[in-house]
Formats: C-alpha cells, sequence, structure tokens
C-alpha cells in the first residue's frame, strides 16, 4: 500500500497551572496508582510547579491525617524508599476535602473550597475513581455548582473503565454527561492506552519501511491478539461474575489493541487524528453472526488446576464456580459467565479482507503473555513443508518484536529450519512508566489521544454486545479447562482453516503443541 501523506508528531508537552481533583481518592486505585504515579511525575520533574491535588472522598479526615495516609501509600509503593526534598514538595500540593454522600451541599462546598485561588489554580481536572453507577451522578453535581463551565479556564472529566456495561447503558451515560461536557472535556480511560507498548504498535508500524508493504491481506494469512493471566479471578468475585472475560478485557484492552494493530496511517499524530484512523477500523469490524455464533466464539471457566507462580513453584488454585461459591456463603451457582473468551473478527476493509483476527483473553492460562503474533502466507519455495513465517510483537511481559524465518541448516542436504530474529523494544536502562502515570500527565496536558473518543466505545459495545447477551442467555454448562492449562481443545472451532491454531508462546516453538 503506498503512503500518500507522512504525519509530523507535534508533541504538547505545556501543562498549564491546574488542580487535580481525585474522587474516590481513599479507594485502591487511588492509593496504588494514582497517588504513588502523580509523586512519581513529581520526583522526575513533570509537575508543573503550581500543581495542587485535592482528593475528595466520603469520610471526614484532616489535613495532617490525610498527608500521613499519603505517607503510607507511598511507603507500601517504594518499598526501598524515596527522597525526602521531593517528597516534602509533594505532600505540601496535596489537600483533603470531605464530600460525605448525606450532605445535600457537598458540592456547594466543594466550590467554595476550590475557589480559594491563592491555593488552587483554576483549571480543573476532575478523576472520577468512583463506582461506575455514580459516573453520572459525579457530573451532573458538578454541572450544577458551575464546576464544569469553561470560560476562563478549562475543565476537564476523567472517567473510569468501563464505559457502561452495555451498548445501551454506554449510550445512557454519554448521554447524561454529554448535557454539561463537551466530547473534548471527557477523557474515558482504557488503561492499555497508557502502556508504552501498546503506544509502540503505531510507531513501530508506520516508522518503518519494511513493515507496511507486507501488513496486508497479500501477505498475512492471519493475526492472533492475545492476552493471558495465570492470574485468577481473587477477591473480585462479584464483580467478575456480572462481567466476564468479553467486557472485561476483549470490550475494551484487546479491542483497543486490534486497532492499533490493523489501523490505517493516520492523517497526523493528533488526538484527532489517531482516533479517527482507530474509530474507522473499529466500526469496519464485521458484526459477529449470532446464528452462527459457536464458529466464531468460544467461551470456557477455569476448573481446579496447578499454576507455576514466577519464582517457579507450583500451586493448586481452586475452579472459578468453587471461587463464586465461596463467595456466596457455599452455595453453589450454575455462573455461565466465561474466564475464557475468543472469538473470530473480520475487518471489511481492502487492507484486511478475508483475514482472520482471532483475538483471545484468558484468566488462569498456562502463562501470563499480552503479544501480537501474525503469521504470514505460505512461501512460494516449499523445501521440507517448512513452517510460515511468523512476526510476533511482545506486549507484556517482554516488550520485543520477532520474527520467524526459514533458514538452511549447514550441511549436505537441502533443508531448512525456523530461526528466530529476537529484538528487545524496551532495554534494560529504559525508564518503567506505569501507564496511569502516563495518562494523568496526557490529562494535564490536555492531549486525549490516549483516551477513548465515544465512538471507539461505541463500536467495541456493538461488536461484543450480541455475544455478550447470547452467552448470557445459554445457560448450558460451560466448557472447563483446568487452571494452568493452554487453550481448551474445542477453542479450535473458530479456525477458518485446518491448518491455523493458536500460538502458545512468543518462543521459538511456541507454535507447536
Ligand atoms: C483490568 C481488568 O482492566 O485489566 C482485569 O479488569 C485485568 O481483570 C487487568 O486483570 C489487566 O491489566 P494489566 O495491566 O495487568 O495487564
Amino acid at each position: 500500500m503506498t503512503q500518500t501523506n507522512s504525519p509530523t508528531h507535534s508533541p504538547t508537552n505545556t501543562i498549564d497551572p491546574c488542580t487535580l481533583v481525585l474522587f474516590g481518592a481513599s479507594g485502591n486505585l487511588a492509593r496504588v496508582k494514582l497517588i504513588p504515579g502523580l509523586f512519581r511525575l513529581d520526583s522526575i520533574g513533570r509537575l508543573p510547579a503550581e500543581l495542587k491535588i485535592l482528593s475528595v472522598g466520603r469520610q471526614l479526615v484532616d489535613l495532617d491525617a490525610w498527608r500521613a495516609d499519603i505517607k503510607t501509600m507511598l511507603d507500601a509503593k517504594f518499598k526501598k524508599g524515596y527522597d525526602a526534598a521531593a517528597f516534602e514538595r509533594f505532600i505540601a500540593r496535596n489537600f483533603y476535602h470531605a464530600n460525605p454522600p448525606t450532605d445535600a451541599d457537598a458540592f456547594t462546598k466543594l466550590k467554595n473550597t476550590l475557589s480559594d485561588e491563592t491555593i488552587f489554580p483554576q483549571n480543573f481536572a476532575y478523576f472520577l475513581s468512583v463506582r461506575p453507577v455514580d459516573f453520572a451522578p459525579v457530573v451532573e453535581s458538578l454541572a450544577n455548582v458551575g464546576l464544569t463551565q469553561e470560560e476562563q479556564y478549562w475543565r476537564r472529566v476523567v472517567i473510569e473503565k468501563p464505559f457502561g456495561t452495555d451498548l445501551a447503558s454506554a449510550k445512557e451515560l454519554q448521554g447524561a454527561i454529554t448535557k454539561h461536557l463537551k466530547e473534548s472535556q471527557i477523557y474515558r480511560i482504557d488503561h492499555y492506552l497508557g502502556k508504552s507498548a501498546l503506544q509502540n504498535i503505531l510507531l513501530q508500524r508506520f516508522t518503518n519501511t519494511i513493515l507496511e508493504p507486507i501488513w496486508n491481506n497479500q501477505y498475512i494469512d492471519h493475526v492472533q491478539i492475545t492476552n493471558t493471566e495465570t492470574l485468577g479471578v481473587g477477591e473480585r468475585t462479584t464483580f467478575y461474575d456480572t462481567t466476564g472475560a468479553l467486557r472485561d478485557m476483549i470490550q475494551s484492552h484487546i479491542l483497543q489493541t486490534l486497532a492499533l494493530t490493523a489501523m490505517e496511517l493516520p492523517k497526523d499524530l493528533s488526538p484527532d487524528g489517531v482516533r479517527a484512523a482507530k474509530i474507522k477500523v473499529l466500526e469496519q469490524i464485521r458484526p459477529i453472526p449470532v446464528n452462527e455464533l459457536s464458529k466464531h466464539a468460544f467461551r470456557a471457566q477455569y476448573a481446579a488446576g496447578d499454576i507455576k507462580n514466577a519464582d517457579g513453584t507450583t500451586e493448586t488454585v481452586p475452579g472459578y464456580l468453587e471461587e463464586i461459591a465461596r463467595d456466596n456463603n457455599g452455595e453453589k451457582v450454575a455462573s455461565v459467565v466465561e474466564t475464557y473468551a475468543a472469538m473470530k473478527l473480520f475487518i471489511d476493509n481492502p487492507r484486511w479482507q478475508g483475514v482472520p483476527f482471532y483475538i483471545r483473553t484468558a484468566k488462569r492460562l498456562h502463562e501470563a503473555d499480552t503479544r501480537i503474533a501474525i503469521r504470514f502466507k505460505k512461501a512460494p519455495l516449499q523445501v521440507n513443508n517448512q513452517d510460515q513465517n511468523w512476526l510476533i510483537i511482545g506486549i507484556q511481559p517482554r516488550e520485543c518484536i520477532k520474527m520467524e524465518i526459514q533458514s538452511k541448516i549447514p550441511g549436505l542436504d537441502i533443508k531448512t529450519r525456523t530461526i528466530q530474529l529476537d529484538a528487545a523494544n524496551r532495554l534494560p536502562e529504559d525508564d518503567t512508566v506505569d501507564a496511569y502515570e502516563a495518562l494523568l500527565l496526557n490529562l494535564m496536558q490536555g492531549d486525549n489521544s490516549n483516551y477513548l473518543h465515544i465512538n471507539e466505545a461505541l463500536a467495541q459495545w456493538r461488536l461484543v454486545d450480541p455475544v455478550v447477551k447470547a452467552w448470557a442467555a445459554d445457560k448450558n454448562p460451560v466448557y472447563q479447562y483446568p487452571a494452568g492449562s493452554s487453550d481448551p481443545k474445542a477453542s479450535k472451532v473458530i479456525f477458518e482453516s485446518e491448518d491455523q491454531f493458536w500460538r502458545y508462546s512468543i518462543e521459538l516453538g511456541g507454535d507447536k503443541h
């Protein structure tokens, strides 16, 4: 495919003086990611001098106690210690405001607190780390006291995942918040977009000449996008049993990974340019035919089994249904919620016509790995019915790019073997930036390219919704796979052709079962 335009990158590194208002400040996300992330950004000099952080919580906590609590968050996160001067600077930026749900005037009081310009810069970014049912009411309450109006200053609102629980509720949420906010004020999170490895997909594809010419249906047999975890659902049984793998991972992180893998060259690297290209490809994905669902989607649940821990030890873990029963006073629940989900998708555009995209996610599989694996078509010369080429982009834990090619086995015979060109996308000395740190910085910079546009969220729901509904309605027992095993054999039903199979690892030989 020929390139007709050549986007340039214009970074938006400036940050206006602003106040970050963290709703749900005593919740897990704020304690483990947001506050430590802001501290790290401060330590490396990326926060503007005037920035203030106003944490908002339900409890009445005085400022000294809140600042002492922040210290416990940082102590827990940075076990090796941290710089005392950086800590002093950071702690002085932090304030607390109690917003008890019983107080009808809570938001007027919040407005009064924020109106003190001697403390709080008047550009406000609200981070809603609250229950999804509270997203719309919080926006409405902010709007009712005039805190969403942009006149002299900007107002931005971050909405955590999930943006709705299906297409209808996503539209409803959108309707409710756009009564008060413009699209440019809304920052919808998918934390995978804050990962450097995901941002690299677009760059690696388009800043190299050699990849683009083969990135299409002329050369590619199929694409596999995989996210597997060895972890189970843990304590989150209530959340998970109303969510499932399709909504939890595929509707969001995996479809975003697919969009970056399949999108066309954006007209530029501006937020609008990147998001327009992603929206376009997401909207070109063919709806899944629900009348033939079993050929296009497969679900399963983990049963008890043995999991290998990172330190090499093995642990016997309970199955999903046992965990659900454990948290349901020991009573069995006939849940059909999937912990493994695989789907076959087609993209109706000239680049991808006829190329299946197999996407899958699972909890409690044999390894934790996120990758894009691309299998190329058969080579013109067949010597020993050799393997087809693979190109693999490792997202996590290894950030790498690998290419498997054929090479002659030295010696007297004409035979080839597969060798792997293997390069690290991350070097040991590179910065490790948490996805939330990157996203917080983008928020303050007013750069929403790594946040979802509403049309991305809606396209993603439109695609998975019919499958979620069909699966929920089908009460037949769900296929079980032992924890620690690789893909259930039965999942093969979604492959288009006999010679397609799951690649189960990024290592050489990872295509052999
Ligand atoms: C979350 C899901 O969005 O992403 C979790 O709710 C999942 O179920 C997590 O474990 C995975 O994120 P990461 O960054 O650890 O790959």
